[in-house]
């Protein structure tokens, strides 16, 4: 799908510079994303991709201007970037490991006072992801990796997200989950959910993506349609193996 001009980006970076102590990790980013699009962020292991999104998601301080639905983030406290929507599945899953996959889905949801549509959006969950339905009083830490998986990024839906960022979702999961999570997150974006999907797996994310931006030692090096980066002879040598 492509991105017609005129829309409002949902999501825009300029000028974002970050890093840890005097480390500088991120220098100058910018990227686009639009209203229900899927955008992968993809780059070599270490080349700042947590890093941008703890960014985004106002964990670390940084530099620039990130506007999403026209408010300026810089100012603001990971938990105002979360009530706009802005919402994370975690590099590593990140769950309550000593509470239920059900704890876990209502964790997601502790920012709402609309109790009726949490209990609607729970059972929605448990339709999504079927084997959580089956182990909603297990334990989470006691799932596989592909449940834990599942039961993060349904957390993650729990918090009625406007733009869901999901950080290296099929790192160590079998290739049949990883083809399951991909159909979960393409119908949570028909249902319109901005995706913006981090990995590793160059091939995997730009599959998926409508579009897409390459990062390498912090610094966006590549970005265009998923096609054009695909068909890209420099991105196809250092990152498909082609
Ligand atoms: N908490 C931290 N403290 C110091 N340096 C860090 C920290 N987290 C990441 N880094 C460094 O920042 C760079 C980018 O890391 P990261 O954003 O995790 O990359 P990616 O997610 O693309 O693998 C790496 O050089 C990494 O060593
Ligand atoms: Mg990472």
């Amino acid at each position: 799908m492509s991105t017609p001009p005129d829309r409002t980006p949902l999501l825009t970076v300029r000028g974002l510079s970050a890093g840890y102590g005097e480390m500088l990790v991120l220098h100058d980013v910018a990227l686009e994303i639009h209203p229900t699009e899927m955008v992968a962020l993809v780059g070599s292991n270490g080349s700042g991709k947590t890093t941008l999104l703890r960014a985004l998601s106002r964990v670390l301080p940084c530099t620039g201007s990130i506007v999403m639905n026209g408010h300026e983030l810089l100012g603001m406290t990971p938990d105002q970037a979360f009530g706009l929507g802005l919402v994370q599945v975690p590099e590593g899953r990140q769950l309550f490991d000593r509470m239920s996959v059900q704890d876990n889905l209502l964790m997601g949801a502790y920012r709402r006072a609309d109790k009726a549509t949490v209990a609607r959006d729970l059972d929605r969950m448990y339709a999504l992801f079927p084997r959580l339905s089956d182990r909603r009083r297990q334990l989470a830490g006691s799932m596989s990796g592909g449940e834990q998986q599942m039961c993060a990024m349904a957390r993650a839906l729990m918090a009625a997200p406007v733009l869901l960022m999901v950080d290296e979702m099929s790192l160590g999961l079998a290739p049949v989950v990883v083809e399951q999570l991909m159909e979960v997150l393409a119908g949570i974006r028909r249902d319109g959910v901005t995706i913006l999907l981090v990995e590793q797996d160059v091939q995997l994310a730009l599959s998926g993506a409508d579009r897409g931006y390459v990062l390498e030692t912090g610094r966006i090096v590549h970005g265009g349609t998923a096609r054009q980066l695909i068909d890209d002879p420099a991105v196809k040598r250092a990152y498909l193996g082609l």
